[in-house]
């Protein structure tokens, strides 16, 4: 049955990016990553996120694809911190195209992603999402992640600034 998960099992294959698949992807993100749900994010969905990781982490750039067409998209890299032995995987971008969500098709890019990290030498997959991307963080919890850090972001507008007005006591 078209629409079944079982069904769509099958049929969606996940590979690596290829270049022409790189305006796909963009334009998948354009509909999923908009200005309100980078709002608070320090990375913005742009045509140099795709290039810049297909460029350097090709092997981590991957695609869903069903009947010929791009439905969703896994963005990662690997992290090695001073003074850590330890090699982390980033998972930067993870979409999957509105009409076909829920369909496990995240999670089949997910594990993909995951295996390749692992056999990178990678010992813990790292990602980071908006707090109030409730989706996101069920998938991931699902996914087996916990640790849940809480960051704070904060912004100045370096417009000219107005003073505020002195209150005089009475
Ligand atoms: C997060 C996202 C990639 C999940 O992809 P997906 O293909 O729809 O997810 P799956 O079908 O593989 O879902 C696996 C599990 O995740 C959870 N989940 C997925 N979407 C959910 C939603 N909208 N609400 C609640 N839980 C959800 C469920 O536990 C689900 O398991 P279940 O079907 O057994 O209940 C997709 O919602 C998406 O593209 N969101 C917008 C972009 C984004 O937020 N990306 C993540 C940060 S980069």
């Amino acid at each position: 049955m078209p629409g079944d998960p079982a069904t769509v099992e099958l049929k969606v294959r996940i590979r690596e990016m290829s270049i022409d698949d790189l305006p796909h992807v963009y334009h998948i993100g354009e509909n999923i990553f908009t200005v309100e749900y980078s709002a608070t994010l320090y990375r913005t969905w742009d045509e140099y996120e795709i290039t810049s990781l297909f460029n350097t982490d090709n092997e981590l750039c991957l695609v869903a694809e069903m009947r010929d067409q791009i439905i969703g998209f896994a963005l990662g890299t690997t992290v090695e911190k001073h003074h850590s032995a330890w090699k982390y995987g980033y998972l930067i971008w993870l979409g999957v195209r509105p009409d076909v969500q829920k369909l496990n098709i995240g999670e089949r890019l997910f594990k993909e992603i995951k295996r390749r990290m692992k056999e990178m030498g990678a010992r813990i997959i790292i990602i980071d999402t908006d707090a109030d991307n409730s989706a996101a963080i069920n998938f991931f919890k699902k996914q087996g992640f916990g640790n849940v850090e809480k960051h704070v972001y904060m912004s100045k507008n370096l417009g000219k600034s107005k003073k505020a007005p002195v209150k005089k006591h009475e």
